[in-house]
């Protein structure tokens, strides 16, 4: 979707529609421009700029942001996106790609927490009644520390690592 220089100006932004538009302060545009996650150009009269497709990508930082993704996640995926012409569909497709592994990582530890928070996740508390059904003498310790039952990878520091490994081989697939 190339655009005339002409187009370019006339379906551009000035900061403060940008801002409007997104429904975010133009601080948050400075400082998602700082982090290199959106640019913009300086007009003859040296305004600064944006292009529209910048709304997609806000929005996407934005909803990506609510769903707990780190901004250092959400630039890497928009890495992903061709510089110098707006994202095609096809593009944006290869994004979600590169971020399903992760969602679906979030949606089932969110599902967990939703449907297994009122019995025994498995942590070695012992505490509900249900515990020595589930987890008889913290049995499941053996597997672990945190909670076995509720999300397995969760413990400590080895999650961080073991997520990063998972991701780099999404990322690599
Ligand atoms: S909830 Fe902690 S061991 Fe069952």
């Amino acid at each position: 979707m190339k655009h005339s220089t002409a187009e370019k100006s006339a379906r551009a932004l000035a900061v403060g529609q940008g801002a409007e538009r997104a429904g975010v302060s133009i601080a948050t545009l400075h400082f998602y421009e700082s982090k290199g996650l959106i640019d913009s150009w300086r007009n003859s009269g040296n305004q600064r700029r944006y292009s529209r497709e910048v709304l997609r990508r806000i929005a996407v930082i934005r909803v990506a942001q609510r769903t707990g993704l780190s901004l250092k996640v959400i630039k890497e995926a928009l890495s992903l996106l061709p510089a110098g012409r707006a994202p095609s569909a096809e593009d944006w497709k290869q994004l979600s790609k590169s971020w399903r592994g992760e969602l679906e990582d979030r949606i089932q530890r969110l599902t967990g927490l939703r449907d297994q928070l009122d019995g025994c996740i498995g942590c070695g508390c012992l505490s509900l009644e249900v515990c020595p059904l589930r987890n008889p003498r913290d049995v499941l310790a053996k597997q672990g520390p945190g909670p076995r039952l509720l999300d397995p990878d969760c413990s400590g520091g080895s999650d961080t690592k073991s997520r990063t490994k998972k991701k780099k081989a999404r990322f690599a697939s």
